[in-house]
């Protein structure tokens, strides 16, 4: 069978195993973070003393930037910055601006805590970040204290929410990850705040990924009770996809007082769709958040190959890619070893 063409380029569109294409890369620009949210980095695992990746495992701005020209001549159209903490790289928007500078402008966005936003979004939003995501897990400053594991104010994500709003990261969207018992009695509350404002709070359901944050299937809150909690204090619409594969569930308020999304990773997978890529800040290349490992793409950077080699590499492994590890979480081995989230970025 012929493959299929990529519509903007009239070349043959690279698919995995499952024909999706590779539409996404997220770059992880650094393992490391300043919360400790217990469901990611737990601070009795990752205390003062635990080794992070020494700088010189950590790919330089020139090898980013290299390798995403290589992923978006390989049909890459979004470029999503994460981390750990990406605002914790020093100079981050020096990779902005050159991965704004990329020829095929790819969508370029990026995932933080926030925490270094206010100080840094004009900076960003100038280097050509277009927009952002912030992670906020409730308005609560205790819940919220409790959640980032350091009692750090959520005033001051507050903060650099409003300063990325000034400098038109837009549209601005806010990810709550809803943990039972923890956060979801402050849902509302979030979904309130933020209507009849052009941002967009989008509610995760808890995931099992990584090893260390004792998931069970009591402590998610299921799309459906997400919807129904907020649908019975502000009525809401479901909307069409945005694009295809899009992972939130889009919803409007029937009042017109704006939009939110609910990511049903848990209780409707969709792996079906799933067109991403991840890149971790040590330049391992992984198909799957909840792989058991990555390829290096490091050594074969360092070691002096040439482009057509590296694009080769990739193009194979995505070839061969049949992961799918959400649809298939039932029938897998609960002790399988998984990639921790901070060091591919969600
Ligand atoms: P947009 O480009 O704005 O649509 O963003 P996005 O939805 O691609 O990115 P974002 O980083 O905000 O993703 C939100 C959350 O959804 C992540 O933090 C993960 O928790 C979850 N998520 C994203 N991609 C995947 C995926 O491929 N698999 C699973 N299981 N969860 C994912
Ligand atoms: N389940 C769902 N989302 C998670 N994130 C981190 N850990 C989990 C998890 N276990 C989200 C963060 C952030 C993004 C990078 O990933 O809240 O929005
Ligand atoms: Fe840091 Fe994000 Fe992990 Fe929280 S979820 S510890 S903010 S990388
Ligand atoms: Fe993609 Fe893996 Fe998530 Fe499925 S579980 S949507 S294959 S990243």
């Amino acid at each position: 069978m012929a493959s299929p063409l990529d519509p903007a380029r009239s070349l043959p569109l690279l698919v995995d195993r499952r024909v999706r294409p590779l539409h996404d890369l997220r770059i992880s620009v650094t393992d490391r973070c300043n919360f400790r949210c217990p469901y990611c980095m737990p601070a009795e695992i990752y205390g003062e003393r635990y080794a992070f990746l020494p700088k010189r495992e950590i790919l330089s701005f020139e090898e980013i930037e290299r390798l995403a020209r290589i992923f978006v001549e390989l049909g890459v159209g979004k470029l999503r910055i994460t981390g750990g903490e990406p605002l914790l790289r020093a100079q981050l928007s020096g990779l902005i601006a050159r991965l704004a500078a990329l020829p095929g402008a790819p969508d370029l966005a990026l995932t933080t805590n926030g925490y270094l936003l206010a100080e840094q979004a004009e900076g960003l939003a100038g280097a050509g970040l277009r927009r952002i995501t912030v992670s906020l897990d409730s308005l609560d400053p205790e819940v919220f204290g409790r959640m980032n594991g350091k009692n750090f104010p959520v005033a001051r994500v507050l903060d650099g929410i409003k300063e990325a709003d000034r400098a038109r990261l837009a549209p601005i969207k806010l990810n709550c990850v809803v943990q039972r018992g923890v956060n979801d009695h402050t849902i509302v509350a979030l979904a309130a705040r933020f209507r009849g404002t052009a941002m967009i709070v989008r509610f995760i359901e808890f995931m099992d990924v990584g090893t260390l944050n004792h998931w069970n299937q009591g402590d998610v809150l299921s799309a459906r009770e997400i919807r129904d909690r907020i649908h019975d204090a502000f009525p809401l619409e479901p909307l069409a996809p945005g694009y295809r594969g899009e992972v939130a569930n889009r919803y409007r308020y029937a009042d017109g007082a704006g939009e939110i999304g609910i990511i049903a990773s848990v209780t409707q997978p969709f792996c079906g769709d799933c067109t991403r890529a991840r890149l971790s800040a040590d330049g391992h290349l992984f198909t799957c958040l909840f792989a058991t490992s990555g390829v290096d793409l490091k050594a074969p950077l360092r070691s002096g190959v040439g482009d057509d080699a590296l694009r080769a590499q990739i193009a194979d492994l995505w070839r061969a890619r049949t992961d799918r590890y959400s649809e298939a979480r039932a029938e897998l081995a609960s002790g399988r070893e998984k990639i921790e989230m901070f060091r591919i970025g969600g």
